[in-house]
């Protein structure tokens, strides 16, 4: 068994990113990202510090908004679109969850699909659909990412999503999919679960409750990734995998904290750099 260690991954691709961006600063381009906070929230204020403690350290631009908890509608939108217009910037992210009274899908769909860095815009879904994108949403590309570097081809190989969400589940299928894997996608829903997880080479899980994935539901030398972040019955961080009892039955599995987490931001910092590159057309840097 197989410890993935997405801390030491995710700094290996920040410091290649650190060292194009250096390249790029020599044809007069440097990659400018804006986050966008609505309401004080202390986990996506702590998401957001290390959004822009990133950028500060791979040499990006970056510009930070902290927004009161009652900004309207029309302000967010004024916003956007004067950061949709602004050349310094080439990805714009708007932190999710927003307050109950601004509507998300309202707000995804103002970003110019051009600076979506989360990939999140309807027509970036779709060419992510379609297999012709330019970004990739944040976290399944970091999942992809850790198989990749981890040695492990999913090519042919059934593998199994819990989750079905938009930001996770459904594009996660779509790039294992890509990659000629056999995808099955479980949810809720679904019936007999252990029964598909069991026959599973690859596990997903992304269903966002505690421990939910048992050692009776997999088969030896599984690969599972976990992309959940719980806290457990005594308030300590945990993912969607029964760790200490899976781990040793598989191949190869991601720890929590330590595993996708650290994916989410280098592939934020890879997006916005895909972003600048188009947006100042240069092809290498
Ligand atoms: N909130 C939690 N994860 C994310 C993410 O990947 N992007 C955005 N915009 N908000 C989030």
């Amino acid at each position: 068994m197989e410890i993935i260690d997405g801390k030491k991954i995710s700094a290996q691709i920040k410091e290649e990113l650190r060292e194009k961006t250096a390249r790029l600063k020599e044809k007069g381009v440097v990659p400018g990202l804006a986050v966008v906070l609505v309401g004080d929230d202390p986990a996506s204020q702590t998401y957001v510090r290390n959004k822009k403690k990133t950028c500060d350290e791979l040499g990006y631009y970056s510009e930070e908004y902290i927004l009161p908890a009652d900004t309207t509608q029309e302000t967010l939108d004024a916003l956007i679109d004067r950061l949709n217009a602004e050349p310094k910037i080439h990805g714009i992210l708007v932190q999710l969850p927003l307050p109950r009274h601004l509507n998300a899908d309202h707000v995804i769909e103002r970003i110019l699909p051009q600076k979506d860095v989360d990939a999140f815009h309807p027509s970036n879904v779709g060419k992510i659909m379609i297999g012709k994108y330019d970004f990739l949403p944040c976290t399944p590309a970091g999942v992809m990412t850790l198989l990749d570097r981890s040695g492990i081809d999913v090519c042919g190989k059934k593998c199994v999503v819990l989750g079905r969400s938009n930001i996770v589940g459904k594009p996660q299928a779509m790039l294992l999919l890509h990659k000629n894997a056999t995808v099955t996608i479980c949810h809720s829903k679904t019936k007999d679960l252990a029964e598909i997880t069991k026959q599973a080479d690859v596990i997903v899980c992304a269903i966002g409750k505690a421990k939910f994935l048992t050692a009776d539901m997999v088969s030896p030398g599984t690969v599972v990734i976990d992309v959940g972040i719980n806290r457990d019955e005594n308030g300590k961080l945990c993912g969607d995998v029964d760790f200490e009892n899976v781990a040793p039955k598989t191949s190869f599995i991601t720890p929590v904290p330590g595993g996708v987490g650290p994916m989410t931001i280098a592939m934020l910092m890879k997006n916005t750099m895909t972003a600048a590159m188009i947006a100042e057309g240069v092809s290498e840097g």
